[in-house]
Parts: structure tokens; sequence; C-alpha cells
């Protein structure tokens, strides 16, 4: 069984906590993010997490995460991390949106933001770009396998993206 919330996958910087703070704002939904919800747990930067104790360590509580998300929350816009969609029950946290864009897109996106610097420097599996990429190249099909929805946001503004998550039949039933 899905629970009524809409998760966001897809890769770094794609814009997955910007669209579920847009989402929120316009729908009343309470947004969610779970590194967020990592950090506090933990009272560590996700970058700290990985330095000391390792991207096993993160994966599992990230698995921690998705458990109390598909136990315990009903209503939300759920951001993640760009590996969350490897978790356990995935599917019953809610409808899956793969938010979907090209690697050059995406790390113009992060390279070109006034705070460029401080995105990449949180981001541990960012710090080198062919890496990145092969990372990217790597997950492209899962995250196409995970998802119940498929949205390119290359080149969209956010009032044209809204307006088709929006559309979506998860949204309405939600919402009406
Ligand atoms: C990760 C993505 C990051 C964060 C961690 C690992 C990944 O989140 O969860 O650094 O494996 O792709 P963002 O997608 O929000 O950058």
């Amino acid at each position: 069984m899905k629970r009524n919330n809409i998760v966001l996958i897809g890769f770094m910087g794609v814009g997955k906590g910007t669209t579920a703070r847009l989402v929120a704002k316009k729908s009343g939904m309470m947004a969610v993010d779970t590194d967020d919800l990592i950090e506090s747990l933990t009272k560590k930067p996700i970058r700290k997490i990985f330095e000391k104790r390792g991207e096993a360590y993160f994966r599992a509580l990230e698995q921690r995460v998705a458990d109390w998300l598909a136990t315990s929350v009903e209503n939300t816009i759920i951001s993640t991390g760009g590996g969350f969609y490897k978790v356990e029950r995935l599917g019953e946290i809610g409808t899956i949106i793969y938010l979907r864009a090209s690697f050059e897109w995406i790390y113009n996106r992060i390279a070109l933001h006034p705070n460029a610097k401080a995105k990449f420097a949180k981001r541990p599996l960012f710090k080198e770009k062919k890496r990145a990429r092969e990372l990217y190249e790597s997950r492209k099909t899962a995250y196409d396998a995970a998802a119940d929805v498929i949205i390119d946001v290359e080149n969209k503004s956010n009032e044209e993206l809204l307006e088709e998550i929006f559309r979506l039949e998860c949204f309405s039933l939600k919402h009406r």
C-alpha cells in the first residue's frame, strides 16, 4: 500500500529540495527532506557523517528514515538525498516522482549558483566532476525504474514545473 505522500527522487543538485518547498508553499502540505532528518537525528552535517562514519553508516540512517516515513508520515512532500531511491519499501512511502535532467544541466545549476562552493562542499559524492558523472550514469536507469512518474525539469521554470506536478493524478486525488 502506498501512503498519501509525494516523494521526489533524482540526482544531487537537480532541485528536489527547492521543488518540495515550492509545492508545500502552494499546497499547504508539509515538506520534509531526508538529509535534514538525518542531520537532526545525528546532530551532524552529512559531510561529517561521511567523513567520520563512512557511506554505509549514512545509508543505514537513510533506511531508518525510510522506515519511519513508511509507517508514520502522511500528506507530506518529501525531498530525498540522491541515493535514497535505493531504500527498501520506497514505494510504500508514497508516489515516487523522479525529477530528471542531464548531468551537464545539473552540474551547471550548482556551478552557476552564487553559493556554488558551499553547494559542492556539502556533497561528498560531488567532489570530482568525473566521478559524479560516473555515478549519474550508473544510477540513471535505476531512477527510472524506481519512479511512478518521471518529470523532465531541464530548462523549465518553477511555474511550469509546479503546474506539471499539480496536474498529476496523485496530487488531484489528494486535494479534491
Ligand atoms: C547523496 C546525495 C546527497 C546526500 C548525500 C549522498 C547521493 O543529497 O544525501 O551526500 O548518494 O547522491 P542531495 O541529492 O540532496 O545532494
